[in-house]
């Protein structure tokens, strides 16, 4: 399975913090936004990763990740010209898609929970044709919603309804057969004139190929699209940080327990930015030493998520 991170889009909404820089290069709390779905794609085991940003702001995500090595792992990288839709990744990369299957991930979805990695590792071994992630949100107006029937079978799917059908949203996670590939160069834009990710999953939805995971109430799915939501995403892991004394989507951290990168690796990072909070982490991790055998299996098996 490959990954995709969509990472473009026009950025007017959080505008003027946008006016220069891409939405996703932006700090929640102490690291840039694009770091929290992409830890989502690594945890999922998958190491070939594409994003996607614009003309303007790819040699920014270029300067910031590189061709990946550093955590172990491959990035590509390709532009959207214009922010024309969501299913365009799809066709922009066709060529890295090929045959496999992908996982597309919106740049500004921020996911956390005890077993998400499980939970997104199980997701993609019983992979059919698409697999959508459902949470349940107060205000379910602002995004994709799906409906079920009472055997809790998805039964319809809408962008943005104004009176929606269920309080279950489509998070910005998907995966996908390749086939979605050419489904997504036959879509016609919307009224707002953009191809609607929701058009796709619903093609999915009426071949019987949908399936759709739900995110149970120990998850925490947040969208970083507006000042408010950023602001509370921010706060969000601010909070959880400080109180647990793990760092939600610490790439170097992942990558390390992960078997991607060697110890030195991690210290020597920690080194170069030993003066904050982020290499002090790194460091730590790095030493850390425990008497019981096996709290370093217990501690990783916590953080990356693998405890149901
Ligand atoms: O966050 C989940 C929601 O994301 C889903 O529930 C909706 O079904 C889906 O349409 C989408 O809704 P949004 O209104 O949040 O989409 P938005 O236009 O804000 O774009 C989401 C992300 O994708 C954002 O990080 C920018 C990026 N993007 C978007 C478009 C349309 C691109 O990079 N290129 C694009 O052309």
């Amino acid at each position: 399975m490959k990954g995709i991170i969509l990472a473009g889009g026009s950025g007017t909404r959080l505008s003027p913090s946008t006016d220069s820089i891409n939405k996703h290069l932006l700090a929640v709390y102490d690291k840039p936004m694009i770091y929290y779905p992409l830890s989502v794609l690594m945890l999922a085991g998958i190491k070939e990763i594409m994003i996607i940003s614009t003309p303007e702001d790819q040699p920014r995500f270029t300067t910031l990740l590189g061709d990946g090595s550093a955590l172990g792992i491959s990035l590509h990288y390709k532009v959207q010209s214009n922010p024309d839709g969501i299913p365009e990744a799809l066709t922009i990369a066709e060529d890295f898609i090929g045959k496999e299957h992908i996982a597309l991930i919106l740049g500004d979805n921020i996911f956390f929970g005890q077993g998400f990695t499980m939970l997104l590792r199980n997701a993609m071994k019983h992979h059919r044709h698409a697999t959508i992630f459902g949470c349940r949100v107060k205000d379910p107006r602002r995004f994709g919603v799906v409906e079920f029937n009472q055997q809790q079978k998805a039964i319809s799917i809408e962008e943005k309804p104004l009176q929606p059908k269920s309080d279950f949203a489509v998070t910005g996670l998907y995966i996908y057969d390749h086939r979605a590939v050419q489904l997504a160069k036959n879509l016609q834009p919307s009224k707002r004139g953009e191809l609607e990710i929701t058009d796709l999953n619903r093609l999915y939805l009426q071949q019987g190929r949908l399936d759709v995971q739900l995110l149970g109430r120990g998850f925490a799915w947040m969208d970083a699209g507006t000042h408010d939501a950023l602001f509370e995403a921010a706060e969000f892991v601010k909070i959880t940080q400080q109180r647990q004394g793990f760092k939600i989507a610490c790439l170097e951290e992942i990558a390390y327990y992960l078997g991607y990168i060697s110890r030195d690796v991690l210290i020597n990072k920690g080194k170069e930015m030993h003066k904050n909070d982020y290499g002090a982490y790194l460091l730590d991790i790095a030493h850390r030493k425990h008497t019981n055998p096996y709290w370093d299996e217990m501690v990783t098996h916590s953080i990356l998520g693998l405890v149901k």
